[in-house]
């Protein structure tokens, strides 16, 4: 595996409720099934994969702390700390890797609350609206930004 470009997937709160918590919203794919689908995407892009959730503030920020210089990328679903989290933000910001923001939901057409993210002015792409798939347009992305080296 050595050699191969690393990305961190990070998922926000409430995520491993997925499957069970509003399908209507989110869907039937449990969190294991999104994993599962980053790990085939992963194989097939030639990236090491590194998955994982948190609903506490503070371990994501401590993660994306080791990411600076554990990582070459970041995916994340912020979840809810998306519309709240400065201190998220900081810590994405500290990082000079690209971050691409991912949500399951097209979160304009809910509540207004949800319209504005912290993380986006940070984020080198952000995928919205596409279901569980835009996990795997997210990695497809960032293969290509990690193949031609693009920071930001
Ligand atoms: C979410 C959208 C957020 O508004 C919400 O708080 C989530 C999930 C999404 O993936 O659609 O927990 O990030």
């Amino acid at each position: 595996m050595m050699g191969m470009p690393s990305v961190l997937v990070l998922n926000g709160p409430n995520l491993n409720l997925l499957g069970t918590r509003e399908p209507a919203v989110y869907g039937y794919e449990t969190l294991d099934d999104v994993a599962g689908r980053c790990r085939e995407a992963a194989a097939r892009l030639g990236l090491a994969l590194d998955f994982r959730q948190s609903n506490a503030e503070h371990q994501l920020i401590d993660w994306l702390h080791e990411a600076r210089t554990q990582v070459d990328g970041i995916v994340i679903n912020p979840a809810a700390l998306t519309h709240t989290s400065v201190a998220l933000a900081d810590a994405l910001s500290a990082i000079a890797k690209p971050v691409i923001e991912v949500h399951i939901s097209n979160v304009h057409k809910r509540e207004a609350f949800r319209h504005h993210s912290f993380v986006s002015p940070i984020a080198s792409g952000i995928i919205v609206g596409c279901g569980t798939q835009g996990y795997v347009l997210a990695l497809e992305r960032m293969a290509v930004l990690l193949a031609n080296e693009v920071v930001s």
